[in-house]
């Protein structure tokens, strides 16, 4: 068992490698009434909780996104009020980063805000969402629009949630984690090197470590700039043209997916740049590839990517900016690529 620490409103322990039964039913001790909130997946493995001295409530939400909708928090806050919970109670959130999202905003909105843990069940909840404090449901316009900093009292990650995963979404998932390779921890990719995601997810000791190091990257820079500047943005790598990616394609591709392409197409916007080599931008594809993520995406997107990229620029009320990276650990920001350079990164991705 391996615990990092988070700074921010307050600290907090992310406590790697539990059983997240025993932790919980110690972290609950304390209090009245605890609300579990998981999606139906899940509805098996949390009834196993042992029974305790506190009250336990269990509130079943939808899978994947519908489940951070305004509907399913205001069912959710009835149900809370029903059960007559207060301030010194304890929400639970126990799923992937929609479920963890939804349990910290209606933990931050409750009472103006309640304690909440976060037990993430996916490889992206683990080493992002549950972490950092963002918390948060999507409006009609767009996603995670409605939300709240937040941060729970523990986050608590037991890799035994991930045997369940398909092979797709825990490839999703190492999107983020590959990512943390580059802006911050060579040690990620050499041991992502050469394996694909079957041999990746066989490995426990493997996954445990690619985890904890990506926990630790995230902790690190959240812990530095709780809010938002661009210390924090370098998270973002990958995300710019990821996001513009996730829309075009309808949210047919996973987050990782897109993220995947969004840090080839970064890689290579740096590239263009005249700031990262060669073969560390073929090391970006190497690595995604081999864990069979997505690398590439078709050339008739870009006249529809462009204008959602400008949009992105328009909403931060800011140039057009990039997060790249000129080694593996050294990132910057790249805020004067004009058209010509972001269509010659793209045609480098597009096929
Ligand atoms: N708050 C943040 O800082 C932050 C950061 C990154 C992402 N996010 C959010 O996280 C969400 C994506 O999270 P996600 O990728 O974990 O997706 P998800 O929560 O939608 O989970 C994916 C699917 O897998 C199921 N599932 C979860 N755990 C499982 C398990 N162990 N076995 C089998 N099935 C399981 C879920 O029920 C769901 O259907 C997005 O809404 C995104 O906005 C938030
Ligand atoms: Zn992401």
């Amino acid at each position: 068992m391996h615990t990092v620490r988070v700074k921010s409103e307050h600290e907090y322990d992310v406590v790697i490698g539990c059983d997240w039964k025993t932790q919980v039913l110690q972290a609950i001790n304390s209090h009245a009434r605890v609300a579990f909130v998981y999606p139906g997946v899940m509805r098996d493995k949390v009834k196993q909780m042992a029974a305790s001295d506190c009250e336990m409530h269990f509130f079943e939400i939808p899978e994947g996104e519908s489940a951070k909708s305004t509907q399913t928090l205001q069912s959710l806050w009835n149900w809370l009020g029903a059960a007559g919970f207060t301030r010194s109670d304890l929400i639970i959130g126990i799923g992937g980063g929609t479920t963890t999202d939804l349990a910290g905003f209606a933990a931050a909105s409750w009472l103006r805000g309640i304690n909440w843990i976060a037990v993430p069940t996916t490889v992206a909840g683990m080493v992002d969402a549950a972490i950092g404090g963002k918390t948060g449901i999507n409006s009609d316009y767009g996603k995670n629009l409605i939300g709240a900093f937040h941060s729970p009292q523990k986050v608590l990650i037991d890799p035994s949630w991930l045997t369940t995963l398909t092979d797709r979404d825990f490839a999703a998932g190492l999107a983020e984690v590959i990512k943390c390779g580059f802006i911050a921890d060579e040690n990620i990719l050499n041991s992502i090197d050469g394996k694909d995601v079957k041999a990746i997810r066989q490995d426990a000791t493997l996954t445990l470590d690619l985890i904890t190091r990506s926990v630790a990257v995230k902790a690190h820079v959240v812990s530095g700039d709780f809010k938002e500047s661009f210390d924090r943005e370098i998270l973002n790598y990958g995300h710019t043209l990821g996001h513009a990616i996730e829309i075009d394609s309808k949210y047919s591709l996973r987050h990782g997916e897109a993220i995947s392409i969004g840090l080839v197409f970064a890689a290579e916007l740096a590239g263009v740049k005249g700031y990262l080599k060669r073969e560390l931008i073929q090391r970006h594809r190497q690595i995604l590839e081999g864990v069979g993520l997505p690398i590439t995406y078709s050339p008739e997107a870009w006249q529809k990517l462009m204008p959602l990229l400008a949009l992105d620029k328009k909403s931060r009320g800011h140039q057009m900016r990039f997060v790249g990276i000129s080694d593996i650990g050294k990132t910057l920001r790249i805020e004067d690529a004009n058209e010509s350079e972001l269509t010659a990164a793209y045609e480098r991705i597009s096929s």
